[in-house]
C-alpha cells in the first residue's frame, strides 16, 4: 500500500512538473511574434503627417499619389494626431512625414510615436512588425535636420521590428521650404511620388511573401 502512494505521487510530481517547466519554457522563449498584416488582398498604405503652414501636408499627398499609382493600393491620408489603433494595425505600410523642429521630428509626431505603446499596447508582442515604414519631411533651410529628421522617424520604425525602406533621397523624401525656396518644387513632389510608390512596391513584396 505504502509503496503504490508513493508511485502515485511520483507520477502527480512528474506531471505537474512537466507542465509546470512547460509554461516556464513559453513564458522565457525569444519572442517570434506572428506579423500582423492585414489579411485582405487591398494593400493599405497610412500616409501620416504633422503640418502647420502646409508643407509637409503637400509632401504626404505626393506620398499618397505614388502609393495610389501601385495597383490595388489603397491610402490612408490621416494628420498624425487623428489617427487611430485600427488605422495603424490595419496598414501593411505606414509612411509617416513631419516638419524639422530643431533638427529633428516635431514634437507631435514623437507623441503619435509614443501612443504606438500608451494608447496602442505595440510592445512586448511587436505588433508593427513586418510592416513596411518609411519617412518623409520638410525643413526651412537646406541643411539644417532633415535628413536627422528621417532618420529618427526611421529609427522609431526599427525598434518596433518594421521593415524600412527608402526613395527620393537616401533617408526618404524631402524638401526645403523658406529662403529662396519656392516652396515645393516639382523634383521634391516626384521624390515623394517616388517614396510613395516604393513603399507599395514593398509593402505588395511582403504581403505576397507572408501570405499562405
Ligand atoms: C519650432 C520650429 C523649429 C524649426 N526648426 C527648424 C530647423 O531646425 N531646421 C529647419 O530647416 N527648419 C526648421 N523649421 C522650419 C520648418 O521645418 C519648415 O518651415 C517646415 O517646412 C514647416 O512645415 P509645415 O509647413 O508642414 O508646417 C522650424 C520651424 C519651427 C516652427
Amino acid at each position: 500500500m505504502h509503496r503504490l502512494l508513493t508511485d502515485v505521487l511520483w507520477i502527480v510530481v512528474v506531471v505537474l512538473g512537466g507542465s509546470l517547466g512547460c509554461a516556464q519554457v513559453t513564458a522565457h522563449a525569444p519572442s517570434s511574434p506572428k506579423a500582423s498584416l492585414n489579411p485582405n488582398r487591398t494593400l493599405q498604405v497610412l500616409v501620416t503627417y504633422h503640418s502647420l503652414s502646409g508643407h509637409t501636408e503637400q509632401m504626404a499627398k505626393s506620398v499618397q499619389e505614388g502609393a495610389q499609382s501601385v495597383d490595388g493600393t489603397r491610402v490612408l491620408l490621416k494628420k498624425v494626431g487623428q489617427v487611430k489603433a485600427d488605422d495603424l494595425f490595419a496598414s501593411d505600410a505606414i509612411v509617416v512625414g513631419s516638419p524639422v523642429y530643431w533638427s529633428n521630428m516635431s514634437g507631435e509626431v514623437k507623441t503619435f510615436f509614443d501612443r504606438w505603446q500608451f494608447e496602442f499596447g505595440v510592445f512586448p508582442e511587436f505588433k508593427m512588425r513586418n510592416k513596411v515604414g518609411a519617412a518623409f519631411a520638410t525643413g526651412g533651410q537646406v541643411s539644417s535636420g532633415k535628413e536627422v529628421t528621417m532618420l529618427t522617424i526611421v529609427a522609431a520604425m526599427l525598434g518596433n521590428q518594421m521593415i524600412v525602406v527608402s526613395d527620393g533621397g537616401a533617408f526618404g523624401a524631402s524638401a526645403t521650404t523658406e529662403g529662396d525656396s519656392p516652396g515645393i518644387d516639382e523634383h521634391e513632389r516626384a521624390a515623394a511620388r517616388a517614396l510613395g510608390k516604393r513603399v507599395a512596391e514593398v509593402a505588395g513584396m511582403v504581403k505576397r511573401g507572408m501570405s499562405p
